[in-house]
């Protein structure tokens, strides 16, 4: 019986490549040529299963061009470049990466909060430069981490691994607010607080952003929500681009409205917005908040063990619309 096609959008670890190979006649990527959308439709002819990594828009257009198509599996946990209604409407399985990439997410979600408090790359760009000739009182001052208040907007896997080390490891007094309560134990075991979210803006010394992105929590955080912050606060931004108003935050970071933020996703990457490389009280990073190698790995491994669950075995491992399997 011949084996299933499949096409993967970029390029992978050569280890996801071999254990789909076993699986699948695969058309793979490995030069990560950047395919334009026509190019995309073009290559899922006659495919039943793609790998994509949460750049590639699927959609009803694509999927009315692509009728060979039953799984999209994203190697990513965040799932806005699918449309999961129109992949549902069609009976096309969409699949995550949840879980494995909690932890180390988490330990990003503070390595930025902890440069952006304390202006490491501002401080680091100055000693670069030469310009470090003398000792200064308030050379780099920035804010303090413990003991501070930690605000959480979007409290899933994620949120709670920041809430965990914010409260156990830096003694913070960690503030939440999410679309839904944790229960009471998780509560407890984050020693997180549930509060509405104009609180949680006025309160937090440091606001860490880790809800998905959709329609509702476009520009969650614009010029009003900025006004309401402490001047003292830091931003942190981990979760996508288009949740903060970019131009807004430029804005608010150049009038220190607000201290520093922290950013590692943006509306519209890999382009970020111009004014946002010249205010200097602002850490950049390109959406690395997922990426050491065990957890990359992990990730691939399961976007690939997703296809093959569904289109071998008829059982995905973690599907986002699993009423299509019934
Ligand atoms: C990364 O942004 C992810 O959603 O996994």
């Amino acid at each position: 019986m011949s084996k299933p096609r499949i096409l993967v959008a970029r390029a992978v670890f050569p280890e996801t490549l071999a254990l789909l190979e076993r699986h699948f006649e695969v058309e793979a990527n490995q030069a990560d040529a950047a395919w334009s959308r026509q190019e995309l439709i073009a290559r899922l002819q006659g495919k039943a299963g793609v790998f994509t990594t949460g750049g590639e828009r699927i959609d009803a257009e694509l999927l009315g061009a692509c009728p060979d198509l039953k799984i999209c599996a994203n190697m990513a946990v965040g799932f806005n470049n699918f449309d999961l209604p129109a992949m549902t409407a069609r009976r096309v399985l969409g699949t995550n990466t949840p879980d494995v990439l909690t932890e180390t997410t988490a330990d990003f979600g503070f390595a930025l909060l902890m440069a952006t408090a304390r202006r490491l790359t501002e401080s680091e760009h100055f000693l670069r430069a030469g310009l470090w000739n003398k000792w200064t009182i308030d050379l780099f001052a920035g804010s303090d981490v413990h003991g501070s208040t930690l605000g959480i907007l979007g409290m899933g896997r994620i949120g709670q691994g920041i809430a965990r080390r914010g409260a156990h490891g830096f003694g913070m007094d960690v503030i939440y607010h999410n679309r839904s309560r944790l229960s009471p134990q998780l509560e407890s075991e984050c020693k997180a607080r549930y509060v509405g979210k104009e609180e949680l803006l006025k309160t937090a010394d440091h606001l860490v952003l880790v809800l998905p992105y959709s329609a509702e929590s476009h520009h969650a955080i614009g010029a009003p929500e900025l006004a309401l912050m402490k001047p003292t606060a830091t931003l942190v931004n981990i979760a996508r681009g288009g949740i903060v108003d970019d131009a807004a935050l430029a804005q608010a970071l150049r009038d220190k409205r607000i201290a520093a933020a922290g950013l590692d996703v943006y509306e519209g990457e890999p382009k970020v917005h111009p004014d946002l490389l010249t205010v200097p009280n602002v850490v950049l990073t390109p959406h690395i908040a997922s990426a050491t190698v065990p957890t990359r790995k992990a990730m691939a491994k399961l976007a690939a063990e997703n296809l093959v669950g569904f289109l071998v075995n008829g059982r995905p491992l973690t599907a986002l619309n699993p009423e299509v399997l019934a």
